[in-house]
């Protein structure tokens, strides 16, 4: 598929009058994957060191001439020169409407301080990481995949992301596809190593040739046969949850289920749940 790099248009992003803001890193790329979602790189402070799945602060100066800060997961990994990020666009949100309208040569604020649950190191050694995901919780996902550290760690890394239609899946879909021929992973894992790398992509309210929602698809055990995999089990399966609050519980339940644990950064067990957003509880 195609996929179009729309240019931003019409409102101006509200920085380019004021270039120099707190923790300023400039704009490199803009790309829109549909009217609700885009992403962009922007320049890595040099200071800044973070685990591949973790979250910083990022935002504008808001009209008031504060910062307005957001969380948003890294999208790219830890060793990548520039820093990624994938966004919604909430029509009227505070930031969103905003920071959707950035150009390159745009200054947004990032406060390097990274954290968060998505974490190599919060999940105890197993044979195979799944990453569950819906909308913009796939951000810490395409760090973490892109990252030869859960390669070394994991056989088998499972990409299941969730999508109410088909053209919400491409920003996932276009960089699995890249990591095909991504040069470093080929490098040090072989040229077959993109078959560790299963992805398991699906929509809820359009056709496309895998539908259904996650915990739907591993309840009936569809997930597992398609992918010639066994149930989950504590012994071998590992995984991260990321996606609104009420996915993540309604996960969370079906992993239990499966005999899985929740874990932490201080307590690694077998999997960890973090949200993509706040807002909608259950
Ligand atoms: P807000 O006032 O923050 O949100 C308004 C409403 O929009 C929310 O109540 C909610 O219903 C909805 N909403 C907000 N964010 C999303 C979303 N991502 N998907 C669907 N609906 C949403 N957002 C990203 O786009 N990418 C990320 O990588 C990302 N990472 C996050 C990591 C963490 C740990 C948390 C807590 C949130 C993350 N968010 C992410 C959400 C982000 O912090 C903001 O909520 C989002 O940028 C919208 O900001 P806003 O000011 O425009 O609207
Ligand atoms: P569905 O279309 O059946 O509601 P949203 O856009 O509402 O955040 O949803 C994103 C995707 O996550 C949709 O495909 C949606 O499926 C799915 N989803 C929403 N809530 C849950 C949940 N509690 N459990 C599993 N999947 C969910």
């Amino acid at each position: 598929m195609t996929l179009d790099i729309a240019v931003n248009d019409a409102a101006p992003a509200p920085n380019r009058e004021k270039p120099h803001l707190p923790d300023a890193q400039t704009v490199t790329s803009v790309q829109h994957w549909t009217d609700r979602l885009f992403s962009f790189r922007v320049t890595r402070p040099a200071s800044l060191r973070f685990r591949s799945g973790e979250f910083v602060m990022i935002g504008l100066l808001g009209d008031n001439g504060k910062p307005l800060l957001r969380a948003y997961s890294i999208a790219s990994p830890n060793w990548d020169e520039e820093l990624e990020f994938y966004s919604i666009k909430v029509p009227d949100g505070p930031l969103t409407s905003k920071l959707q309208h950035i150009q390159v040569g745009d200054e947004i604020i990032l406060r390097p301080k990274p954290v968060g649950t998505l974490v190599l190191d919060a999940l105890l050694p197993g044979k195979r990481l799944w990453f569950l995901a819906t909308g913009t919780g796939i951000a810490p996902f395409a760090s973490l995949m892109r990252d030869p550290e859960s390669y070394e760690r994991f056989e088998q890394v499972v990409m299941m992301h969730t999508c109410r239609t088909a053209d919400e899946l491409n920003y996932g879909r276009e960089l699995v596809e890249n990591l095909k021929s991504d040069p470093l992973l080929t490098e040090i894992y072989g040229e077959n190593f993109h078959k560790r790398l299963l992805y398991y992509p699906t929509t809820t309210r359009e056709d496309s040739p895998l539908m259904g929602r996650i915990t739907d698809n591993m309840t009936s055990g569809k997930v597992f046969s398609d992918l010639g995999l066994p149930a989950m089990n504590p012994e071998e399966d590992r995984a991260m949850i990321c996606g609104s609050l009420a996915f993540n519980v309604d996960v969370k339940a079906v992993l239990e289920g499966f005999g899985l644990r929740e874990g932490a950064n201080s307590e690694p067990k077998e999997f960890v749940v973090e949200k993509a957003f706040v807002g909608d509880g259950i």
